[in-house]
């Protein structure tokens, strides 16, 4: 069931969580990123971890403290972060991609800063596509592992979230509107619709990122 005081709903799983935002080197001292703090992963990982199971947090560039009893590794760009996430993979019960992963990056990384010169006014960047992690993952899904994903929306939420779930083969993604300052990137609150594969939907109230975390682990706990 719910209940939010049972703590061992989860004994005996391996949940990989990620989180934080992908950074994608130009040069040695600039890169591409976004806003993702990682704050909704972190906690995430630590309700997975409150309810009995072995955590594992690959985190992107993150600069908050870890959660007690998870293991962090650290990573950068998107690459690294899918070696990590399909290494992690291979023997965990569920993986819940929470990290804003860059979706291209720089197609040639400059071994030297880049200068600026009198000449050119303007600057073009070749960007090349990252792979994407969930659907590379999920395509080696096993029975009985589950993959949950994020849909970062500033328009047409759901419509587009269901679009995901489809296309990257999810048990479950968790819909979140970006374009709200008050829930998503970098806020202390969130607000989410659940959306199953099965098409059903459960929007959550607006509470804060460990309440939202509790709920998603809840849920999750009841299809292990
Ligand atoms: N994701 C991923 N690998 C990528 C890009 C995204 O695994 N290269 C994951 C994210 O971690 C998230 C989910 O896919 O769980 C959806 O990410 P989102 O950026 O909302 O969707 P995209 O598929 O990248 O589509 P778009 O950005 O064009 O809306
Ligand atoms: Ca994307």
């Amino acid at each position: 069931a719910h209940e939010l005081g049972s703590n061992h709903r989860m004994a005996g799983k391996r949940v990989v969580v990620t989180a934080g935002g992908t950074r994608e080197p130009l040069d040695p001292v600039r890169y591409l990123t976004n806003h993702s703090s990682g704050k909704m992963g972190y906690a995430i990982a630590q309700a997975a971890q409150r309810a009995g199971a072995d955590v594992t947090l690959i985190a992107a560039n993150t600069v908050l403290p870890a959660p007690k009893g998870v293991k962090v590794v650290h990573i950068q760009t998107a690459r690294e972060l899918l070696k990590n996430v399909q290494a992690a993979f291979e023997a965990a019960d569920v993986l819940i991609m929470a990290a804003a992963v860059a979706d291209y990056r720089p197609a040639e990384v400059a071994d030297q800063k880049i200068k600026k010169t009198a000449q050119n006014e303007t600057m073009t960047l070749k960007l090349v596509r990252n792979p994407d992690i969930l659907k590379t993952v999920g395509a080696s899904k096993r029975p009985g592992q589950l993959v949950i994903g994020f849909a970062a929306e500033t328009t047409d939420l759901i419509t587009n979230a269901e679009k995901k779930v489809k296309s990257k083969h999810l048990d479950l993604i968790v819909a979140n509107d970006v374009s709200n300052q008050k829930i998503g990137f970098n806020s202390d609150n969130n607000q989410v619709t659940f959306l199953f594969a099965d098409g059903s939907q459960e929007k959550t109230p607006l509470e804060s990122k460990p309440k939202v975390a509790e709920a998603l682990i809840a849920i999750i706990s009841q299809k292990l």
